[in-house]
């Protein structure tokens, strides 16, 4: 893409783009990364000029950057980057309002950023096309959902593709952004330690939790015809299973990367109406205290009392058949109303073969924890020497940190900073590309159709709980325990 590059954001009155987008476009203009970025144009259905969507934009700016980082200086040059055009989706002259607009600067290139119903991404794209606003050195970048199974995630691709190439299709998935994630790949193939080990002979077991303390009050619609399996795992934690468990890569570029993620997806055993009911658990949250505070149960929610079959948490024993991966399962869950907020990976090795310590802790094993949020960092949890002349060659666990803390925190971004300047600078390495995500699909609509045959009960779990019993005896019946 050539050098300066508008870009413009449906749904940029939205909640994401308040919270997330434009935060990570201010400190990336603070930090002086923004230089690709010539104008921010915000779109939404509502009728404003520029300056009430800049007044709009400072307001939400100083509720949702850290106090630190907001700076009057910074803004008054920022503010000047952002502009509002009213674009109502199936309006053809508002697009052709926003071309004019477009073609006023010095811009070659422009990132159109969909940040509103995926619905609409389809209707977007021609409307844009139709308008002359899209070019060589044109790309899009999709939120999620794309999609609600298969069948509808095939529909969208396949209106944005009469439009935008793969090459200039970028899909969020925001996990891809975390700098553990990223530093996953530099632990596994920046060092010889790991990679013989990463494999069936040393790993017994893989997790994978995304636990939320939040509930889904206020995401009515949308969620009662979502559920856990569809919001979280289609994409976060099959994103983020498909960098665990792939093979080095040829080479660190887009293409490399995400050949090798697919290939771990279309090696999951699928989950049918005849293993549905041991390798997973749906749950539900009922009325609990969650951080203190009593909360309701989610049928209790005016929005939800008829979504009986949604599902707000979902535990899952997958496996992967390959070499690499047979006979190692891989634990994922997900769920609102937990007791904490926290997302971690771990990988837990074998046993070794024959203990030579009497006071072995037979259930303490080895185990790389790879921790995504609230704090991101990497520890590798080992046994050594219990220190002192009593206690002659007692084993006690040890936790060393992999992650420079100090580095960590002053070095710290939100993901979709790191999203948003790769998009700008045409890097797809962190995006899913759509076979990947076509994939992953149909990996979980055969789950949702093997609950539909065999009607899998949703089981009720306490707000501020770890999801129902049902989900530590998914895994209890292999011997382990989840982490926590
Ligand atoms: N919020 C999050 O944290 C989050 C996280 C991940 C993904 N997402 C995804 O990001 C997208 C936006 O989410 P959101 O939470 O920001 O939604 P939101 O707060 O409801 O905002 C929707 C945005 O879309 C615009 N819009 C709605 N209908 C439109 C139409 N017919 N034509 C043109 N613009 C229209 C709205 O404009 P007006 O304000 O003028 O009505 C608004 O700017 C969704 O796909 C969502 O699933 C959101």
């Amino acid at each position: 893409m050539s050098q300066l590059v508008d870009l413009v954001i449906f749904g940029g009155t939205g909640d994401l783009s308040s919270r997330k987008l434009l935060p990570a476009l201010f400190q990336l203009h603070r930090h002086g990364l923004a230089e690709r970025l010539q104008r921010i144009v915000a779109t939404g259905r509502s009728e404003m000029d520029t300056d009430a969507f800049r007044q709009i934009a400072r307001d939400n700016l100083l509720r949702y950057l850290p106090d630190d980082d907001w700076d009057e200086t910074i803004w008054s040059e920022f503010r000047e980057r952002l502009h509002y055009v009213r674009v109502e989706a199936a309006h053809a002259e508002h697009y052709r309002a926003l071309a004019s607009l477009l073609q006023e600067g010095h811009s070659q290139g422009q990132l159109y950023y969909l940040a509103t119903l995926p619905a609409l991404y389809g209707e977007i794209c021609q409307q844009l096309q139709a308008a002359g606003a899209v070019g060589e050195h044109s790309r899009v970048v999709l939120e999620k959902p794309l999609g609600h199974d298969l069948a509808s995630c095939q529909q969208i691709n396949h209106q944005v593709d009469q439009v935008f190439s793969e090459e200039a299709t970028f899909r969020i998935d925001h996990y891809l952004g975390k700098e553990t994630v990223q530093n996953l790949l530099a632990l596994r193939f920046g060092n010889q330690l790991f990679q013989p080990m990463w494999n069936n002979t040393f790993v017994s077991s893989v997790q994978i939790t995304v636990a939320e303390e939040i509930g889904v009050a206020g995401r009515g619609s949308y969620y009662a015809e979502t559920g856990a399996l569809r919001d979280m795992v289609q994409n976060h934690l099959l994103q983020v299973l498909s960098i665990v468990a792939m093979e080095p890569p040829a080479s660190l570029q887009a293409s490399d990367i995400r050949d090798e993620k697919m290939k771990v997806l279309r090696s999951l055993e699928p989950i049918t109406a005849a293993n549905v009911k041991e390798r997973t658990v749906r749950g539900r949250y009922a009325e609990g205290a969650v951080d203190g505070h009593a909360v309701k149960g989610f049928l209790e929610e005016d929005e939800f009392q008829h979504a009986e079959d949604t599902e707000t948490f979902v535990a899952l024993k997958a496996s992967i058949n390959n070499w690499r991966w047979a006979g190692v399962p891989f634990y994922l869950r997900t769920g609102k109303r937990l007791s904490r907020r926290y997302s971690e990976i771990v990988i837990e090795y074998r046993r070794p073969p024959f203990s030579l310590f009497a006071n072995d802790p037979q259930e303490l094993t080895n185990k790389l924890v790879i921790h995504l949020q609230p704090e991101e960092s990497i520890s590798l949890h080992t046994l050594n020497k219990k220190p002192g002349l009593r206690s002659k060659l007692k084993l006690q666990p040890v936790e060393l940190h992999l992650t420079d803390d100090q580095q960590r925190v002053e070095d710290s971004y939100d993901a979709y900073e790191r999203l948003l300047l790769d998009a700008l600078h045409g890097d797809q390495t962190l995006f899913m590309r759509r076979d990947e995500v076509e994939t992953a699909w149909r990996w979980i609509d055969t789950i949702i159709a093997a609950w539909e045959e065999n009607s899998t009960p949703i089981k009720n779990y306490n707000a501020g709980t770890m999801g129902p019993n049902a989900a530590t005896a998914l895994i209890a019946v292999d011997g382990r325990q989840w982490h926590e």
